[in-house]
């Protein structure tokens, strides 16, 4: 009997040929057929899977017919039109973007954190928590079975790539841009370089130049001067972990990293909690690797870890002046774990249901 049919809407993304690299390194592979998806201004393209060359189609409703598994690699608002259509046409709409996150009908699972939530999707839908969020998940989830997590202070360090293909392509020009020139000395003087390029500010993803800069801001404005990353991080863990009175408060900061997203993380628990104990769980987690050796330099870092699968965790102190409290420094990459891999993997897991 053939394997079932899986779908990836939007293919051409940032996520989505990350996840079409994914398709093509796995070893086990339980698909029948694969369908790639994107605007109608990809259609037509031509991208390989798994040794074949696959068309891709336009987004349309019949292209979910006899699809078992939908993912949904597409901004917000194209989600929230087409993951309802495609679990009407009897799909599992598998999503990425923000559309679902917060419903009380859709789960919201990391497979290491909540798998056994993923049965219960009264919409037929399955949502993909954020890149910040989920780039901790796997260690605060660890920490948490064991330690009881009461609160958490998060600040994120997060790569260009969290934009899409057009925070790499921003990011890449700016670098272009400043390359060899004396800059970064004098305030504004990145901006006049950008400027001297053809950059306008107002073409940028980012609020203000990346290069050579760190910019205290990701997402849009809420209330009372948070942004929307920031309050996702603060949701989002609440859901995934079940706590919903959770103490959480984050400040999301951009750098001129293209990939992948890094997290101090200030974590209070309700039993008291040792290095060696974090370590010892850390350690002993299939998806986390623990680089935690700075008499040696080592410690993650997004050069050292872009590209691949685990968390990265380092620097695991416990915390002076709090009771209860490890501090520890977290690298995952943004479109790997933090997006496309994840979602792979709760699809991977509903296929061994089907
Ligand atoms: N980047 C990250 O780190 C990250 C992490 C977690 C979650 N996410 C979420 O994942 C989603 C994709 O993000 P991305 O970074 O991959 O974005 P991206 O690079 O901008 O890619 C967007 C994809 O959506 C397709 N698309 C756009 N409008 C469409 C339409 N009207 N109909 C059909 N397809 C359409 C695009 O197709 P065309 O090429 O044809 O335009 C492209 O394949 C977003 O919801 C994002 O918030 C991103």
């Amino acid at each position: 009997m053939p394997g079932p049919v899986l779908a990836l809407v939007g293919a051409t993304g940032a996520v989505g040929t990350v996840m079409v690299d994914i398709f093509n390194g796995r070893t086990e592979w339980p698909w029948g057929e694969v369908r790639l998806i994107a605007s109608p201004r990809s259609a037509g393209k031509k991208i390989t899977v798994r040794g074949e060359e696959l068309t891709v189609l336009a987004l349309a409703p019949e292209v979910f017919d006899g699809v078992d598994v939908a993912m949904f690699d597409v901004p917000d608002e194209v989600s929230a039109q087409w993951a309802p259509i495609a679990a009407e046409r009897g799909a599992v709409a598998v999503d990425n973007s923000g559309a679902f996150r917060m419903d009380d009908q859709v789960p919201l699972v990391v497979p290491e954190v909540n798998d056994d939530k993923a049965a219960d999707r009264p919409r037929g839908i399955i949502a993909n928590p954020n890149c910040t969020t989920l780039s901790m998940m796997a260690a605060i989830g660890a920490l948490h079975r064991e330690f009881e997590l009461r609160e958490l202070v998060v600040s994120s360090y997060q790569a260009a790539s969290g934009a899409g293909q057009e925070g790499i392509d921003r990011l890449q020009a700016e670098y272009a841009a400043v390359a060899g020139k004396e800059v970064g000395v004098r305030a504004g003087d990145v901006r006049e370089a950008l400027a001297a390029a053809g950059l306008s500010q107002e073409d940028s993803p980012f609020p203000a130049p990346l290069a050579l800069n760190v910019v205290p801001w990701a997402g849009s404005l809420k209330a009372d001067g948070w942004n929307s990353e920031e309050l996702k991080v603060r949701n989002e863990s609440r859901k995934i972990l079940g706590i919903p009175d959770l103490k959480v408060s984050a400040t999301c900061v951009r750098v001129p990293v293209v990939t992948t997203h890094s997290l101090a993380v200030h974590a209070t628990f309700a039993n008291p909690v040792t290095v060696a104990q974090a370590h010892e769980i850390l350690a002993a987690q299939p998806s986390i690797v623990l680089v935690d050796n700075p008499e040696a330099g080592e410690f993650p870092t997004p050069a050292d870890v872009v590209g691949g699968d685990p968390t990265y965790v380092g620097r695991v102190r416990q915390a002076l002046d709090f009771p209860n409290t490890l501090d520890f420094f977290v690298c995952g990459d943004n479109l790997r774990k933090g997006a496309a891999l994840n979602t792979y993997e709760i699809a991977e897991s509903l296929a061994k249901t089907l």
